[in-house]
C-alpha cells in the first residue's frame, strides 16, 4: 500500500499558507492512489524535545547496550524513523523563519539523522540509507528569496536538500511560495502560482 507521510512545522495552525499546499498536494496524491495510508505528524501541536544531552549519550549506545532509561529517551525518535522507513512519499511544509526552517522541524531532523540508523560512514564516505522515497517540500517565505542575488539568504531550500539527502531521500521537488507579506494581491498570485506547478504534475 502507498503511504505519504505529511510533515507540517508552521506555527501559524489552520493559518498556515505552506501546510494549506501541501494539503492541497496530499488531497491529490491520494486521490491519484487507491487504498492509500496517509500519515500525518504536526510538529507545532506535537513538539519533539530538543536534542540534549540524554538522547545523544542515548543515540550513541549500541541497541543492545542501551538501558531502560535510554530506550525510552530514543521512543519518538524510533515512532518518527518506523513512519519514514514505511513511507513512499514524503510531503513537508516549512515557512521561512529567519532564514531558516523553523526550530521544532530542526528538532524533528536531529531525531531522524542518525548514525546507523540512517545513515552510515562507509568507504565512500557518508550513505544515506532511506532509499526510493520521493520528498516534495512546499516552503512560504514572507518576502522573495528564490532568484538571485536574494536566494544567497535563503538558508530553507538548500538545508533541507542537503540533510535530506544525506539521509538518503534525494528525489525532491520544491514547491516555493514567496512574497506571503507582499499584500492580498501578491499572496493570491503566488498561492495560485504553486497550486498550478501542483497540478502540472498530477496532470502529467
Ligand atoms: C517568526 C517569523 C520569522 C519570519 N522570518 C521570515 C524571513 O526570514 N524571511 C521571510 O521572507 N519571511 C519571514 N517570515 C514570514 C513567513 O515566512 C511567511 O509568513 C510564511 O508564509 C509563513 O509560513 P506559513 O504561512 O506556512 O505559516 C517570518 C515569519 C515569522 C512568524
Amino acid at each position: 500500500m502507498a503511504t505519504l507521510l505529511q510533515i507540517d512545522s508552521s506555527a501559524a495552525g489552520a493559518q498556515s499558507h505552506s501546510k494549506a499546499l501541501a494539503e492541497y498536494f496530499a488531497e491529490k496524491w491520494k486521490n491519484n492512489r487507491s487504498g492509500t495510508k496517509t500519515l500525518e505528524v504536526n510538529l507545532a501541536a506535537d513538539q519533539p524535545p530538543h536534542i540534549d544531552g540524554n538522547m545523544i549519550g542515548a543515540m550513541y549506545t549500541k541497541p543492545d547496550q542501551r538501558d531502560e532509561q535510554q530506550t525510552q529517551t530514543l521512543a519518538l525518535s524510533e515512532q518518527y524513523l518506523e513512519q519514514l522507513r514505511e513511507t513512499d512519499s514524503i510531503v513537508i511544509s516549512s515557512p521561512m523563519y529567519n532564514f531558516g526552517i523553523p526550530s521544532v522541524l530542526k528538532a524533528y531532523l536531529d531525531h531522524v539523522t542518525r548514525v546507523g540508523e540512517t545513515f552510515v560512514y562507509g568507504e565512500n564516505g557518508p550513505e544515506g540509507l532511506l532509499k526510493n522515497k520521493k520528498a516534495y517540500l512546499f516552503i512560504s517565505s514572507g518576502g522573495n528569496y528564490t532568484q538571485p542575488p536574494l536566494d544567497q539568504m535563503n538558508f530553507v531550500t538548500p538545508y533541507l536538500k542537503t540533510v535530506l539527502g544525506f539521509i538518503g531521500i534525494t528525489d525532491i521537488t520544491v514547491f516555493e511560495t514567496p512574497n506571503m507579506g507582499m499584500g492580498d494581491e501578491a499572496v493570491a498570485k503566488s498561492i495560485e502560482n504553486t497550486k498550478a506547478k501542483i497540478d502540472e504534475i498530477f496532470a502529467a
